[in-house]
């Protein structure tokens, strides 16, 4: 049996990575670290809360004490850091937290888990590190060419300089002490439990409330979708195959226009939910400030090096996505009430 903490466990893909694995593996003792932010949901874990190889703490990355105190109870073996504030809007309003959590944060687990390590002069086989990122780290590309792992690194917004951030001290930690570490850079998720203040939940739970649907700029900005799943599997092969201090880029080719993503929703609960659901909802809104133009990964070397492909298209992952907040109102219901409505307001005033 070995034990794993995954921080940041009741977020999006936290949630859906603890799942996945308690679902596949038997062997592995999984601690959930979160800090319970406005992001974090344990709604999201009800499936696995009772599974005896499950563990939630909730503690902040930074505290040192609790941090240790982990790691002085538990033999650990893994790390897996989803914890960060995620969202680029957010990081414009308000940095600050960014940095304390997306790289002091980093910082902290990486030393704690460098001192326990290391106890007997050298690092144990089957111990990792492994950092979460993201491809906003790359920067915006123009209408050709991908994110490769070598591409370098160019961040715009405080929540991608935070994740850059974290991304070096990561790779000082590989470079200077040889610590077994690795770093996933993934595009654009989505999925269940995906908290409404991103695109995809956001223009749902809009729709069905009949609220207009904001589109920043143009609508011609690109993300690179890849279905959440997806992401776990990838997160698992690079956890077990993945080459000491490697990056690997996980994306699957599912470049699409923000306006295209929009109308995808609208056309599919429009034809199933309810037929006054249509375009008119769309409202074009300020951009947003710094807005990156387009991303697209480059997902070669984890597909040649460690065998990993992404399982679901775009054109079934979106119906399964929105059948999922069809089927789980109650939970939408619950994470848009209380200080979403503050956040929401805030963000969309103008409309
Ligand atoms: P999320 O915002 O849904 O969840 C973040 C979780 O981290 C929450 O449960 C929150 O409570 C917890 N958390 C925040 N600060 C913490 C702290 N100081 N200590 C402990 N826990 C804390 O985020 P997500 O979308 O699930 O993203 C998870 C990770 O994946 C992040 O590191 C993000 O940068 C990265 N990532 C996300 C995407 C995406 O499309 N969502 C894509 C690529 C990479
Ligand atoms: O690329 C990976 C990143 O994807 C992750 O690192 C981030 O944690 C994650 O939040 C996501 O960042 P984005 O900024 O790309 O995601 P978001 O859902 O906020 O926005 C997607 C696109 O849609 C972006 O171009 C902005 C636009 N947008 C977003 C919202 C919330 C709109 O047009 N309207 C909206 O209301």
């Amino acid at each position: 049996m070995k034990t794993m903490i995954v921080t940041g466990g009741a977020g999006f893909i936290g949630s859906n990575f603890i799942i996945y694995m308690l679902n596949k593996y038997n062997e592995y003792k999984i601690i959930n670290l979160d800090k319970l932010t406005y992001a974090g949901n344990l709604e999201n874990l009800r499936s696995v809360q009772d599974n005896e190889n499950y563990l939630f703490v909730q503690g902040d990355i930074c505290d040192s004490e609790l941090v240790d105190s982990l790691f002085q109870k538990h033999d650990i073996s893994y790390v897996i850091n989803f914890a960060a504030e995620s969202h680029v809007d957010r990081s414009i309003t308000d940095p600050e937290i960014f940095v304390k959590t997306n790289v002091l944060g980093t910082s902290n687990l990486l030393n704690i888990a460098k001192k326990y390590w290391e106890k007997n002069g050298e690092f144990k086989e089957g111990v990792k590190y492994l950092q979460v990122s993201t491809d906003e780290v790359y920067g915006s590309l123009g209408e050709t060419g991908y994110f490769m792992e070598t591409t370098p690194l160019d961040p715009h917004s405080p929540y991608s300089a935070s994740k850059t951030g974290g991304d070096l001290i990561v790779k000082a930690y590989a470079d200077t002490y040889k610590m077994p570490v690795n770093i996933t850079r993934c595009s654009n998720n989505y999925g269940p439990y995906q908290f409404t203040e991103k695109l995809i939940p956001l223009i749902i739970n809009n729709a069905l409330n009949k609220k207009h649907l904001p589109v920043y700029g143009d609508g011609k900005n690109i993300r690179d979708w890849l279905y959440v799943e997806d992401h776990c599997s990838a997160i698992d092969v690079v956890l077990h195959k993945g080459n000491p201090g490697e990056v690997y880029n996980v994306g699957g080719h599912n470049e699409r226009e923000n306006i295209y993503i929009v109308k995808t929703i609208i056309g599919y609960l429009g034809e199933n939910v309810d037929s006054s659901i249509n375009d008119t909802l769309i409202k074009y809104v300020e951009d947003r400030k710094g807005h990156d133009r387009r991303y697209g990964i480059d997902p070669e070397k984890i597909k040649r090096e460690l065998g990993w492909y992404p399982a679901t298209s775009f054109e079934i992952g979106i119906k399964k996505t929105i059948k999922w907040y069809l089927d789980n109102k109650n939970w939408m219901e619950n994470v848009t009430s209380g200080d979403y409505q503050n956040y929401y307001s805030s963000m969309y005033e103008k409309i």
